[in-house]
């Protein structure tokens, strides 16, 4: 049998009871129903613009977006307990109802898309996976805007950032390669922080531990 690489591991974690709690009471207001509402003229997905983030952690950016931009949908990719626990809380007390979230692998969500259905992405701080043996896990790469693009609106662009060189570097490289794919900020260059986007818990700790913050931006080629 194929085993399928990873970006993530399930680690047990510590979640608190206020997590937990919100996990059980709210996650399936806040989730799709079944693969099919991801298909369905007037579901969710087709309403209004719609934008996927990668690994929201303790859903910083993907609440304050959702907040901030009422006609727009957002679907929050994750499989981090105590991150999707508090993002359910902030959610909820804030009223925000234009965010689904989807417990999971984001490449199996990005599989139930419909073509041409997102209008952005966003990727901030994806698991670095520092160790040569371990680059393989990291989730951006070849394979991965081979999957994503084909979901993306024209005008669509995917956010991305890190604190790892040498990953920030592998991206530009995989862009520079790549067919359907361009880096708006020219050929392997690195774009100026979207003013925009909110500061997450894994900013902060980069900014802690002195370390420089590469933006990449990059959308379809015409
Ligand atoms: C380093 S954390 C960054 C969290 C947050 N974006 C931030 O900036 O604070 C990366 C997150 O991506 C999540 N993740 C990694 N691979 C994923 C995947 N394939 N699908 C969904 N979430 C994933 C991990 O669980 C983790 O919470």
């Amino acid at each position: 049998m194929k085993r399928t690489i990873k970006s993530f591991v399930n680690r047990a974690g510590r979640i608190t009871i206020a997590q937990r709690k919100a996990i059980e009471e709210f996650l399936l207001d806040f989730s799709f129903r079944s693969k099919l509402s991801f298909q369905g003229e007037n579901s969710f997905l087709k309403h209004r613009p719609l934008y996927l983030e990668i690994g929201f952690g303790n859903g910083l950016n993907l609440v304050r977006q959702a907040e901030y931009y009422p006609g727009r949908n957002f679907i929050g990719c994750e499989i981090y307990e105590s991150g999707i626990g508090s993002t359910l809380i902030n959610l909820k007390n804030r009223g925000i109802n234009n965010v689904r979230i989807a417990v999971g692998d984001a490449l199996e969500t990005i599989e139930y898309l419909s073509l041409k259905s997102l209008d952005g992405v966003f990727i901030l701080f994806p698991d670095p996976w520092p160790k040569k043996r371990h680059n393989k896990r990291r989730l951006v790469n070849k394979d991965f805007l081979r999957k994503i693009g084909p979901k993306m609106k024209d005008h669509a662009k995917i956010f991305m950032t890190t604190d790892d060189r040498s990953y920030a570097q592998e991206i530009i490289e995989v862009l520079a390669e790549d067919a359907f794919f361009e880096n708006i900020a020219g050929e392997r260059s690195f774009a100026p922080r979207p003013s925009w986007r909110e500061s997450t818990k894994f900013e902060e700790r980069a900014h802690r531990l002195g370390n420089s913050i590469f933006e990449i931006i990059a959308c379809l080629k015409n």
